[in-house]
Formats: structure tokens, sequence, C-alpha cells
């Protein structure tokens, strides 16, 4: 079976309900893409945009779950809310989590059963910073990420993992081609099913997209800031199509 293609966004703590404007947009340009197309806004956004996007084939996920399936978590999100507001996908274990609320490994792989639970996708990150990759230990740290992020069960079907280094995202650095398909071809060799989808993340634009995509073993992106807008993210849609 063929691996299939996504394109995801995500708005981060970005978006408001005038936004919705966007991804209508976004949904008229796109009415039938070829690829998956995912957008992953502020919890508060998910609801009105799954009415936004009814009848489109963009797809909707949170950006973090607890473990938990409810309970006494003042301020965090269910894998079940985030499912009865519209999604169907979660990101978890991005790297602003792992670095703003302390999350490992042993967490991540907890909120991804949780998510699991609820049929919802896990989108699992994964990435080095720039001080591991200067001292060579960029495949060393994706592989405990990757062994220790992902539980037992993971399978092309329920997970898809997201490949960013730390110091590319938001900076408008990437990576050169070969070290993204030194660790994709890595990923691909070590992931739990090879079918799984392997994302590349950090500082995707409309400009970088195609020759990313051009790379063996990357099979879409996970965007922030370029996701924001409806004609970069949709150029980005375009050249994952076109890959
Ligand atoms: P960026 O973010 O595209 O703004 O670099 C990517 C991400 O953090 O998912």
């Amino acid at each position: 079976m063929s691996r299939r293609k996504l394109a995801a966004g995500n708005w981060k703590m970005n978006g408001l309900t005038a936004q919705l404007d966007e991804v209508r947009a976004l949904a008229a340009a796109h009415p039938a893409p070829s690829v998956g197309v995912l957008l992953c806004p502020p919890a508060t956004l998910l609801a009105p945009m799954a009415q936004a996007l009814r009848g489109s084939a963009v797809t909707l996920g949170g950006q973090d779950c607890h473990a938990a399936a409810k309970g006494a978590h003042t301020g965090d999100i269910s894998a079940a809310m985030l499912a009865d507001a519209g999604a169907t996908h979660v990101i978890l274990g991005h790297s602003e989590r792992r670095a703003d609320h302390g999350e490992g490994n042993a967490e991540v792989a907890a909120k991804v059963r949780a998510a699991w639970a609820q049929g919802l996708i896990a989108v699992v990150c994964l990435g080095e910073t720039e001080g591991q990759r200067d001292a060579g230990e960029t495949l060393a740290v994706i592989g405990a990420q990757l062994a220790g992020s992902l539980p037992d069960g993971a399978t092309a079907d329920n997970t898809v993992i997201a490949y960013e280094p730390v110091w590319a995202i938001g900076t408008g650095r990437t990576p050169d081609g070969g070290q993204i398909a030194e660790v994709h071809a890595f990923l691909r060799k070590n992931a739990p099913d090879p079918a799984m989808m392997l994302l590349y993340g950090g500082s995707v634009n409309p400009t970088n997209a195609s020759d990313i995509f051009a790379i063996a073993d990357v099979d879409g992106a996970l965007v922030g800031g370029a996701s924001l807008k409806a004609a970069d993210f949709g150029q980005i849609v375009t050249a994952l199509e076109q890959a």
C-alpha cells in the first residue's frame, strides 16, 4: 500500500473567530485536494471551524490533550473533548510543549494512548536542538524520542510522525536536504510501522515546500506560521499535490 500525504497546519496560540474567513477561503480554493489537509487551531476555534468547514475535505486537529480521560485538571483539555468538537487528529509532543511545559517522552506516550482511546490520530513531534545537532547527537536524540514517545500499538492508521528540528521552528532556517533525508530515512527504518506518514516541520513556506517534498521519505509537512494565511498554506497544499 502506498503511503498517503498530509499538509498539516499548526496555528499554535493564534487565531480568533475573524480568522475563520481564512479557513473558508482555503476550503473553497481546494475543494477536492488529492492529499490530506489538516488544520490544528487553538481549542477555542475547533467547533466553529468544524462548522465553517462542513462539507469540505479539510480535517481538524487539536494541539495537545491530557493523558487522563477526564477529571480535576484545570485548564487542560481531554481527547474526548477534541473529538467532540470535531477533531480527528491531535498534535502531541510538540517541542514547544516539551520546552514550555516540561513534557517528556513518557508523558507524550501517555497522551498518545489517551488520543487513540478516543479514535484520534496522534501527530507525534520529534526533533533535536541546535546544540544536540552540533554535538552529533541528532539520530540518538530522535531514536530516544521515537522509542519513548510512541506506545506499543502505533501503526500508520493511528499515528503520524513529524520531524521538527527545534532550531528550525519559527526561525526561517531549515536543514539542508541531506539532513532532512538522513533523519527521515532513519525514521522510515525505525518507525514501528514502515507505512507511517513522516512529516517534516520547521519554517516550511510556499517557496521551499516543493524542494522539501521532493526529499525521499517526506510525506508532507507540519506548518506553523505559513498555515495562518489561506494563500500561503494553499500553495503548500498544491506543492504537496504536485510532489
Ligand atoms: P513554523 O512552525 O512553520 O512556524 O516554523 C512549525 C511547527 O512548530 O510546527
